[in-house]
């Protein structure tokens, strides 16, 4: 069975994110042809410049009673190809963990950042993902509330702070400025780790960071306007197509043997159960094809091709079906798997995450989407989290901790060193910093990127304004490290002489 990729396994652990509708990876590893969305490597064969380490992790950074001393095995990855060493005060270039096994963390645009500042890499896996389990076993892990509480952002943050120190200290590299590069999520943790660790790191670099899509800050459909507005932008007709296309899926559906009937049109590879489950799935194709919208593929755009490009006289679920039919977003040529995705489900880490504090309120409230009405609904959503884990969301937490409203007078006044990326394409960007905040929080942003595309790695075949993108970032970087080092240079001539 083929392992989900670097790029695929982000897009269903934030579609987990999205589309509250969390998606189970094994479904989709079942799949087969997955590679297209693909860095296509497997985290069993690491490249040996990859050092794993473990760290003795506090569990509860925040308690002081006996139990929370405990502490579990935190892993970290270095790669020291290409550090200028302790003596040169050369970086660190600190890879916030997301949602996900670390190990597919590694490569990407980082590489670059570290061959260019020689810098050291390090790698931080998140706490309850990959093999950063508290309590042993995943099963251990996952037991119940009471071993996922220590499960938390604030944790996760705090984890990081221990372990650069560690690394720092063990490397006689207190010296060395770090710099915190994360996207998606992990993007998230590295602007809020700028804000809430200034002392360890010195910037931040958040690819494609929503950090405004809590409470009311965003509308709610903004996920979904993006994504709308990508396939309208793309094609007029081929938008109108797919808006008309749910209401045709219910008419048919509800036909007698109507489910059979959308099971061939659709070359469903299981005979479907509701025409709901149909719809939800054929929503979740087009998220994740807007989601990863990326040169060369442009999935929108071969979608699309194929809809309008189907044969004179099809109808409107024909045409649906002719684009899914060439989508290559999950593999193609093979039927269609179709299943009803888990809203919230309990083996999950990232369904604990938004069942406490990643309260993301996602949903289509309006008639101005290609998508049909579904509200975010939190008195649902909260019994739904209860009935699984016993719990009860805190939607207004994040904003409350790390700031969220008025987010361009508050970062204005204290905040410095932060590059927040996107990609006009990517609907998270509707949650992100899209304006320049003062002279060191800034937005790069580019019309044509999808999610965290500046952090893939660079390739020839590189349109000219991602390499642009990537530039400028390249720039501000090297700007602070001078500006470290300008400072350090003093300090130093201060203690001499
Ligand atoms: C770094 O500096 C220390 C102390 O001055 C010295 O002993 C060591 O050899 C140096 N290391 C390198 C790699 O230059
Ligand atoms: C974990 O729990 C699942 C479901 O309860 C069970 O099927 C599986 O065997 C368990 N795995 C281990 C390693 O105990
Ligand atoms: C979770 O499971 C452990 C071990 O079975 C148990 O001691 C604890 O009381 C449980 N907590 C909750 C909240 O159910
Ligand atoms: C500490 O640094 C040494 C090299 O100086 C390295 O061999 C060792 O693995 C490091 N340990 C940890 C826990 O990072
Ligand atoms: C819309 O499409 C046009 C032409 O294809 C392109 O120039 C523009 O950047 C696109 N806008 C967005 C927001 O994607
Ligand atoms: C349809 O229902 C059956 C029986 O409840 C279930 O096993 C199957 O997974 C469902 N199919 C889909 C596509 O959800
Ligand atoms: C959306 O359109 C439907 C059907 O035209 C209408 O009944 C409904 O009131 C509209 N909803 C909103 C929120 O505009
Ligand atoms: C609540 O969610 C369930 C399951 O997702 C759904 O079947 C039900 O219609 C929802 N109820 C409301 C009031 O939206
Ligand atoms: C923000 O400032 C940088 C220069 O520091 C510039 O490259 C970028 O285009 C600006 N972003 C916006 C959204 O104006």
């Amino acid at each position: 069975m083929a392992l989900p990729s670097f790029q695929l396994w982000l897009a269903l652990l934030l579609l987990a994110a999205v589309c509250a509708s969390a998606v189970n990876p094994r479904i989709f590893a079942g799949l087969g042809g997955l590679k297209r969305l693909a860095a296509s490597r497997s985290f069993s064969d690491l490249p040996p410049e990859y050092e794993i380490h473990y760290y003795r992790q506090t569990l509860d950074h925040f308690n002081y009673k006996p139990e929370s001393y405990a502490t579990f095995q935190h892993r970290y990855i270095l790669n020291y190809k290409y550090w200028g060493g302790a003596n040169t005060s050369s970086p660190i270039f600190v890879y916030t963990g997301e949602e996900g096994d670390i190990t597919y963390d590694v490569e990407g645009f980082i590489l670059d950042l570290a061959a260019r500042f020689k810098g050291l890499l390090l790698y931080i896996e998140h706490r309850y993902y990959g093999k950063s389990m508290p309590f042993g076993s995943e099963n251990q892990t996952f037991q119940n509330s009471s071993t996922l509480g220590y499960l938390s952002s604030e944790q996760a943050l705090a984890d990081y702070a221990q372990v650069i120190v560690h690394v720092k200290k063990n490397l006689s590299a207190e010296n060395c400025p770090a710099i915190a590069v994360g996207g998606s999520y992990g993007g998230m943790l590295a602007s809020w780790f700028r804000l809430k660790y200034p002392h360890i790191i010195i910037g931040a670099l958040a690819s494609s960071a929503p950090i405004l899509y809590f409470e009311d800050i965003t509308p709610q459909d903004g996920y979904h306007a993006v994504v709308s507005r990508n396939f309208r932008n793309t094609s007029e007709s081929c938008y109108n197509t797919i808006k008309k296309s749910w209401s045709e899926i219910d008419r048919v559906g509800a036909e007698t043997n109507g489910l059979l009937t959308l099971g061939n049109i659709f070359n469903s590879c299981m005979p479907l159960n509701s025409s709901q489950e149909l719809k939800d799935y054929l929503a979740l194709i087009y998220k994740v094809s807007a989601q990863f919208d990326n040169p060369p593929d442009y999935y929108v755009e071969n979608l699309c091709k194929a809809i309008d490009g189907a044969p004179q006289g099809t109808d409107t679920l024909g045409r649906v079906a002719a684009g899914l039919d060439a989508s290559t977003i999950f593999g193609e040529g093979s039927c269609l798997y179709v299943y009803e995705p888990p809203v919230i489900f309990r083996q999950s880490a990232w369904s604990w995450q938004k069942c406490t504090e990643m309260v993301i309120p996602m949903g289509v409230d309006n008639n101005n989407t290609m998508f049909e009405l579904s509200p975010f609904d939190l008195n649902n959503f909260t019994k739904t989290c209860q009935e699984v884990f016993g719990v009860t969301p805190r939607p207004s937490w994040v904003p409350v901790q790390f700031g969220g409203r008025d987010i361009k007078s508050a970062l204005e006044n204290f905040a410095s060193n932060i590059i927040f990326s996107n990609g006009f394409r990517d609907p998270w960007s509707a949650g992100g910093i899209l304006e320049n905040i003062s002279d060191s929080v800034v937005a790069i942003h580019t019309d044509r990127g999808a999610h965290f595309l500046d952090l893939l790695s660079p390739t020839r075949s590189d349109p000219a304004w991602l390499v642009d993108q990537r530039d400028k970032e390249i720039k501000i970087i090297a700007f602070w490290l001078e500006e470290y080092y300008a400072k350090l240079a003093s300090k130093t001539r201060g203690r001499t002489g």
